[in-house]
């Protein structure tokens, strides 16, 4: 769940609740980042007062909607693969709609409709409440598009449906957008400004979920640690709210706050923190709260302090090194996890190699590696060129991923023998007999069931490991049980 792009989800279709008086029959698929998929509950939910309901079909859709991702050249080649298959079913069913959501539809605007000529509606990702008009569009036999970003947009006002849920765990979105202008990255222009959701909505999420039996939430954004809510607006305009606005504001640290006070029996997470925004008093927060997760994904995306300046990312390394020794110190054990890139234009041997100095030195318990590719119109694709050869990229990816590997299993080693606190997730995948969930480490535990069940806080002695997963054996509930 720590992780932005779930490889194993990629291409999940959702299915909803079938609603009797509904006779339409939508498609949802999503790809990228977590937030899309959280976004695909909120369309689901807006269609379903349109008349659908989802199906898992694709063959007998009225409508197919995709979900896209912008973030590597290679996320857009899987959509296009899948934009293919569409058109061939709607080969045989001519009167199928299909639409593109998300990043893509964004980045590429009316190019799909125009140039491409291969769906019917092109939609943003602040433009969904738009959908029944663009709808009524399409209907009309019109091509249909809203790519406009929104300065205020947060959806907190629509209750989204869960989607293929354990029951257990959710994810609650909590900022839009970001401004940080990472010179790679294209979420700034596909995604706008970043905004932060009235805490109000996001509690009131939080106690429909507590009220459902669910126990954990995850916080999303694609800057947590910058949420800011001062009565509405845009994060970057907060230099011009009033005296008052300023002296009710909620920062990160107020509402992690605020969330584990209020559900002392539920879990938080929260993803992802950007180390420029991560302040010694979230710290203190995450530390004070047993049901605050000991887990910060905490991506550096290089070890070189002269590729972080090139990437715009707004620390050295040693600032860096100096946040992650804070975090250890005020949280004693916490559990890290990185996002790196490997290639950047200009990225040396040397820059490569303080990018592994740096992980031996943070050890990181999780990691998520990719090799740098170049996306039209973002400041390091107008500015640099893509210099290092592909299969440079290549081995120093495999470089970091070996590396990453070793210090994960040395990682997961230092758990065993001591007792975890485990929240019951599902069946394991290996076997029926066993529960899998995973400790606050954010570490997944399996052990054989006994008679607990799923949604259940247990301990667990442990007793043995593989590089990613501790094996162990029950014995008893957790004080977060009762
Ligand atoms: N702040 C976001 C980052 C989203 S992108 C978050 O919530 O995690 C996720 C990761 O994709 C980034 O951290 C980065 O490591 C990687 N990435 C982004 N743009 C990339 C590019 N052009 N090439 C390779 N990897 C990229
Ligand atoms: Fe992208 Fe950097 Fe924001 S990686 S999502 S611009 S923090």
């Amino acid at each position: 769940m720590e992780k932005i792009i779930e490889e194993n989800k990629q291409g999940t279709t959702l299915v909803l609740e079938q609603n009797s008086n509904n006779s339409k029959k939508l498609f949802i698929e999503s790809y990228g980042c977590q937030m899309n998929f959280s976004d695909s509950e909120i369309v689901a939910s807006i269609l379903a007062n349109e008349g659908y309901n989802t199906t898992q079909n694709l063959e007998e859709a009225d409508l197919v909607l995709v979900n896209t991702c912008s973030i590597r050249d290679k996320a857009e080649q899987t959509v296009r693969k899948r934009l293919e298959k569409y058109n061939a079913v709607k080969k045989i069913n001519p009167s199928m709609k299909v639409g593109v959501l998300g990043c893509m539809a964004e980045r590429l605007k009316s190019q799909f409709l125009e140039e491409e000529k291969i769906v019917d509606m092109v939609v943003g990702p602040d433009a969904y409440k738009d959908l029944p008009n663009l709808l009524k569009e399409v209907g009309e036999g019109r091509d249909a598009i809203n790519v406009i970003l929104s300065k205020e947009e947060t959806y907190g006002d629509i209750a989204p449906v869960r989607l293929n849920s354990n029951g257990v765990t959710a994810f609650v979105s909590i900022t839009r957008g970001c401004d940080n202008m990472c010179t790679f990255c294209v979420v700034p222009f596909t995604r706008g400004r970043e905004r932060s959701r009235d805490p109000q909505s996001i509690m009131q999420e939080i106690k429909e979920l507590h009220e459902k039996g669910f126990k954990e939430v995850t916080l999303l954004g694609q800057n947590v640690d910058s949420y800011l809510w001062y009565g509405g607006g845009l994060k970057k305009d907060y230099v011009k709210a009033t005296d008052m606005q300023k002296a009710t504001a909620v920062d990160f640290a107020n509402l992690l706050d605020m969330c584990a006070t209020a559900y002392p029996k539920m879990r938080f997470r929260f993803s992802t923190s950007n180390p420029q925004d991560m302040h010694e008093e979230v710290l203190h927060i995450i530390a004070k709260h047993h049901n605050i997760c000991k887990y910060i994904h905490l991506p550096v995306q290089s070890g070189s302090t002269r590729i972080l300046h090139e990437m715009n990312r707004q620390h050295t390394r040693e600032e860096y090194m100096a946040l992650v020794d804070n975090i250890k110190r005020i949280i004693p054990d916490c559990s890290l996890s990185q996002d790196m890139i490997t290639g950047f234009p200009t990225e040396t041997e040397e820059d490569h190699k303080d990018t592994l100095s740096l992980m031996e030195y943070v050890r990181y318990d999780f990691g998520y590696m990719f090799a740098y590719s170049e996306r039209p119109g973002t400041l390091a694709a107008r500015k640099l060129e893509d210099d290092v050869p592909e299969a440079i990229k290549k081995r120093r990816l495999q470089e970091i991923v070996d590396l990453q590997q070793r210090i994960a299993l040395e990682q997961t080693q230092r758990f065993v023998g001591q007792t975890v606190e485990v929240l019951i997730e599902k069946a394991s995948k290996r076997s029926d007999e066993y529960w899998s969930g995973r400790n606050s480490h954010n570490t997944v535990v399996v052990f054989p069931k006994g008679t607990y069940k799923v949604g259940d806080f247990v301990n667990v002695q442990v007793t043995d490991c593989t590089s990613a997963t501790l094996i162990g054996e029950a014995i008893g509930y957790s004080e977060m049980q009762h």
